[in-house]
């Protein structure tokens, strides 16, 4: 039997969409393999109602797949489905680990990547890498066309996440087709300032480096009370706020003596609109760990 823990890790950072990722120190999922003839899938934990069991349907039933390594698989979720907080790769990543270890398939952590990305693919319909990246390697991950790039990075951040849901598939469907060079200019100017801001642990160069003109208005009309949470966590003291991954989490960049103050004033942005919602104070993290 191995048990392994993998973080929630938030997607995009605003500049690097489907690009940047990060984990973070909390939550986590923490998924339990042991060898079996056909793979079976058992769910617990927040917003486990939620989640099949079929493993034709469930993330970690992919990753099993294609590590050819059928598993009885339980899964106690940490992270809930439809966060933002990149619930399906904790789980795909905790799952690609645990499986390749109790297979003795030796793969690295970087191998894993597009292994527990199959899984990713399951639930939103596309293999993309921005949160599976970080759930397997820690850090700050860049995952581009030409592979993934970690970076080690200490940031303080806030995740707020209010008590509402949207699939990452009803999200990806209001990004814009096209974009104007000045938005493609800015972004990579952003996206650049924040890859500066993380390899010199500057929360003001990675907060400054979060704007996405294209990306973030449209989707931001998915969340109830966005502009009044934003407006919040800047003003307590955030460097940058943004969409976490496909919402409806929200992602503050502050100062680690500022996280406490940033998010309580995210939870009165949300209340505001009528929304209970749940604040993690956080941190750039480690990846999947075996316990
Ligand atoms: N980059 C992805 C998106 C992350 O924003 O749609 C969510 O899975």
């Amino acid at each position: 039997m191995v048990t392994v823990r993998a973080p929630a890790t938030s997607a995009n950072l605003g500049s690097g969409f489907d690009v940047f990722g990060v984990a973070l120190t909390r939550p986590a999922d923490i998924v339990r393999v042991s060898r079996a003839a056909e793979t079976s899938i058992e769910v617990t934990g927040a917003g486990s109602q939620f989640i099949p069991e079929d493993p034709e349907k469930n993330t970690v039933g992919a990753v099993a797949e294609a590590l050819d390594a059928p598993a009885h698989i339980e899964i106690n979720k940490g992270v809930r489905p439809a966060s933002g907080l990149g619930s399906s790769a904790a789980s795909a990543a905790a799952a690609a680990v645990a499986l390749d270890q109790l297979y003795n398939r030796g793969h690295s952590r970087e191998q894993l990547v597009p292994v527990a990305a199959e899984g990713e693919a399951v639930v939103s319909g596309d293999a993309h890498d921005d949160n599976v990246a970080p759930a397997l390697l820690g850090g700050f991950t860049i995952a581009s066309h030409s592979g993934v790039t970690r970076v080690d990075a200490d940031i303080s951040l806030v995740v707020c996440l209010p008590d509402t849901v949207i699939s990452t598939r009803d999200a990806r469907e209001v990004v814009p087709e096209q974009a104007t060079i000045e938005q493609f200019v800015e972004t990579v100017g952003n996206a650049a300032t924040l890859v500066a801001g993380m390899c010199r642990d500057d929360p003001d160069l990675v907060g400054a480096g979060m704007h996405n003109s294209v990306v973030t208005p449209t989707r931001a009309g998915l969340i109830e009370g966005y502009d009044a949470v934003c407006e919040a966590a800047l003003a307590a003291g955030a460097t940058g706020v943004t969409i976490s991954g496909a919402g409806p989490g929200v992602l503050a960049v502050c100062r680690e003596n500022q996280r406490r103050t940033v998010a309580s004033a995210m939870l009165d942005g949300f209340e505001e609109h009528g929304l209970d919602a749940r604040a993690y104070q956080s941190r750039v993290g480690a990846g999947a760990q075996i316990l």
